[in-house]
């Protein structure tokens, strides 16, 4: 057991930070353990973990020494922060920097922070073709991710920073599921016209997460990019029809109309998803603008 490197793993009773927990877990031999850190230990994910072989400490991102102490004496740490807890891009840098100054104080060995492009690099503030949202971001989701990239550098950290995509259950949990129209037909929206979105099970991101691990130093320093599948929303539509056994339609709008549908966040998204339309350089992983 102790000769096993410990993962303190954020995020670890959500959907990324879970995925990579159960990736751990499921390998009793393969080297590694996992330190749960969560608000709440008492939870019932937290304890199914402790359960299952997990160490569970608590901590809270926003709490500098609590961090300290949930990433002291690990090996490594998966770091993921938590817009849609705040929607604020400000509060996610700062998270951002306070995992980052919390990996060196404990001198990890490898660190995987989950960020994304930031679109401004692709898309500055003066391009008018998208507005900009929060007064300085195009997509606030997403750029201060990959704002706060440099903090890990800066730091000297030992990082791989580990580009993720659309969650395939946003179908489900996000108000995007296939609806019915007036028409009576069911349809999805988006404004991707032709182009192909990028997106994976979220549980996936956690397996690929464990993978960069398990490889080590080979992974440090490096930006990984990663999907399940890259489709169309025409091909989306076609998998829906598949599986739920009724036609499912792909309703193809302009970015302005899909800004204005009610959903939280449904500025920032729109722009995610039609920055990536526009700019399929984007789809590149681990491009360069
Ligand atoms: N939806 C998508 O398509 C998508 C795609 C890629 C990336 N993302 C990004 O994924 C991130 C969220 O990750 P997720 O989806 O894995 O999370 P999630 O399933 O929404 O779960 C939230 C997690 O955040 C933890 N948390 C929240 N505030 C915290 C704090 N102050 N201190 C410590 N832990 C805190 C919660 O832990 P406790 O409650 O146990 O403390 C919980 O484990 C967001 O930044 C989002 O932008 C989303």
């Amino acid at each position: 057991m102790s000769d096993r490197k410990v993962i303190a793993v954020g995020g670890a009773t959500g959907a990324q930070g879970g995925g990579l927990v159960r990736a751990i877990l499921n390998d009793p031999n393969g080297g590694f353990t996992a330190r749960v850190f969560t608000r709440d230990v008492n939870g019932a994910k937290a304890k199914d973990f402790g359960r299952r072989g997990a160490e569970v400490v608590a901590a809270d991102v926003d709490n500098p020494k609590s961090l300290k102490k949930a990433f002291e004496g690990a090996y490594g740490a998966y770091c993921v922060t938590f817009f849609w807890a705040h929607l604020s891009p400000e509060r996610e840098i700062s998270e951002a920097k306070a995992m980052a100054e919390a990996a060196k104080a404990a001198a990890l060995q490898h660190v995987i922070w989950s960020t994304f492009e930031d679109t401004r690099k692709w898309v500055p503030l003066g391009d008018n073709r998208m507005p900009t949202l929060q007064g300085e971001y195009k997509v606030p989701h997403v750029d201060g991710k990959g704002e706060a990239d440099h903090f890990f550098t800066d730091a000297g950290c030992p990082t791989t920073f580990l580009r993720t995509c659309f969650y395939w259950e946003n179908f489900i949990q996000f108000g995007i599921a296939p609806k019915k129209g007036l028409d009576g037909k069911f349809a999805i929206t988006f404004p991707m016209g032709d182009k192909k979105l990028p997106g994976i099970a979220a549980e996936d991101i956690g397996k690929c997460a464990y993978g960069i691990f398990k490889k080590g130093a080979e992974f440090i320093g490096r930006t990984v990019g990663i999907s399940g599948e890259n489709l169309t929303c025409a091909q989306l539509a076609a998998v829906f029809t598949e599986v739920l056994g009724k036609e499912v339609r792909y309703n193809s709008v302009p970015p302005e109309v899909y800004r204005g549908l009610g959903f939280p966040g449904r500025r920032g998204f729109g722009q995610h998803v039609s920055v990536r339309a526009r700019f399929r350089r984007i789809l590149l992983r681990g491009a360069q603008p």
